[in-house]
């Protein structure tokens, strides 16, 4: 039997660009309107990076807001997992977030898996935390951000994808806790769908037919962007939160003397992708909408990895504040057709 011990959130901390893009200058660019827009996604503006502002900006934003949240120091943090998918360069972002916070020697990695990038992050660094705790008797401290600059692989030309990106990050510190914290998290992935939802590689190995051999160029004139078939996609989100939240739940149960139901659920962060998508979760799910986060895709768009962190430090995420006991569900889905949810339980001293 394995030690029961709780790993939770002690700090929540976000950060979105100042620079507001609204439907109507959306509707300057290609042929789209707020009324259509509003309708179809649930959006009605995003943040988007300004120049000279970039991901690492933002990354370091919401970690600098997350640590001061837990009102710790930032030495005393040990591992930091970036859940990201437009850092299409190395060395890593988490490393160099870690190298902004002024950080030597703990372990820093980023983590892909489309719009499920936090969920993955914080599941790789819950097993870190556990593992170091009993086979080195170490106490760690993780940073977990969710970051995405989507706006750097967005087509403006496309009206069917740029109306619904953003640009933001949000992010956690986790340790080990007293009472509540995570519960169960899993994760899955359907890379045979990856064509639905994707981007190009902006470096890829070229065959020179006129020379002795491939050579690796950067590929000219060419800008990697977001590709995605919104219809398939769609019914798939759906499905699979679906999936995620209830299979979430079902893993905690398996070993719980008091199983719990989706209607003992007090709050759920879904990623916001599609207000359209959040509320066919929540009708299958049976739990009401104002127990579910919305704001984000109506105010931030979709900023991918970002947008469950970003929800919890968003004021108008919930009319209820968090109370201690509460079950609250985490859920993602995005490309490669990642998706994960995470089973929490607020503490007794409930995180932002
Ligand atoms: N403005 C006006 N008209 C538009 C726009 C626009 N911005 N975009 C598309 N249209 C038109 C289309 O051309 C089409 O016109 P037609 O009927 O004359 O051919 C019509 O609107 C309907 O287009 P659809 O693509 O079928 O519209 P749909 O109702 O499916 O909505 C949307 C599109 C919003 C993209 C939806 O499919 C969706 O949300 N899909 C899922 C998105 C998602 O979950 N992504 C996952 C994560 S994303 C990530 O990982 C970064």
């Amino acid at each position: 039997m394995l030690p029961e011990l709780k790993f939770g959130y002690v700090g929540a901390g976000a950060y979105l660009p100042d620079k507001v893009l609204t439907n109507d200058d959306l509707a300057t660019i290609v042929d789209t309107d707020d009324e259509w827009i509003r309708r179809r996604t649930g959006i009605r503006e995003r943040r988007i990076l300004a120049e000279g502002e970039s991901i690492l900006d933002m990354a370091v934003g919401a970690a600098r807001a997350a640590i001061a949240d837990a009102d710790i120091d930032a030495s005393e943090i040990t591992d930091i997992r970036v859940g990201v998918n437009t850092w299409a360069r190395f060395p890593s972002l988490a490393t160099q977030v870690q190298a902004a916070l002024g950080l030597e020697g703990c372990s820093a990695a980023d983590v892909s898996a489309g719009c499920a990038g936090f969920v993955y992050a914080v599941e790789e660094a819950y097993n870190k935390l556990y593992v170091e705790r009993i086979r080195d008797h170490r106490a760690g401290t993780a940073l977990i951000v969710g970051v995405d600059g989507l706006s750097h692989i967005t087509n403006w030309q496309d009206r069917s994808t740029c109306v619904l990106l953003g640009d933001g990050a949000g992010a956690v510190v986790m340790r080990e806790v007293d009472s509540g914290g995570i519960l169960a998290i899993r994760t899955s992935a359907e890379g045979r769908h990856g064509q639905l939802l994707y981007c190009e590689s902006a470096l890829e190995a070229q065959w020179d037919p006129s020379g002795p051999g491939p050579f690796n160029h950067a590929t000219q004139g060419v800008r990697p962007y977001l590709h995605m078939d919104g219809r398939k996609v769609y019914g798939v989100a759906v499905k699979t939160m679906v999936e995620e939240a209830c299979g979430v739940i079902d893993i905690f149960n398996r070993d719980n003397p008091s199983p719990i139901g989706v209607e003992d659920i007090g709050f759920v962060y879904p990623h916001q992708a599609n207000l359209r998508i959040i509320e066919k979760v929540a009708a299958r799910l049976e739990i009401p909408l104002d127990r579910v986060y919305t704001n984000g895709i109506e105010c931030f768009g979709n900023t991918s990895t970002a947008s469950i962190p970003i929800g919890y430090v968003d004021p108008a995420a919930r009319e209820r504040a968090a109370v201690a006991g509460d079950y609250e569900i985490d859920v993602a889905f995005g490309s490669g057709f990642a998706s994960g949810a995470i089973l929490r339980q607020v503490g007794s001293t409930p995180t932002s």
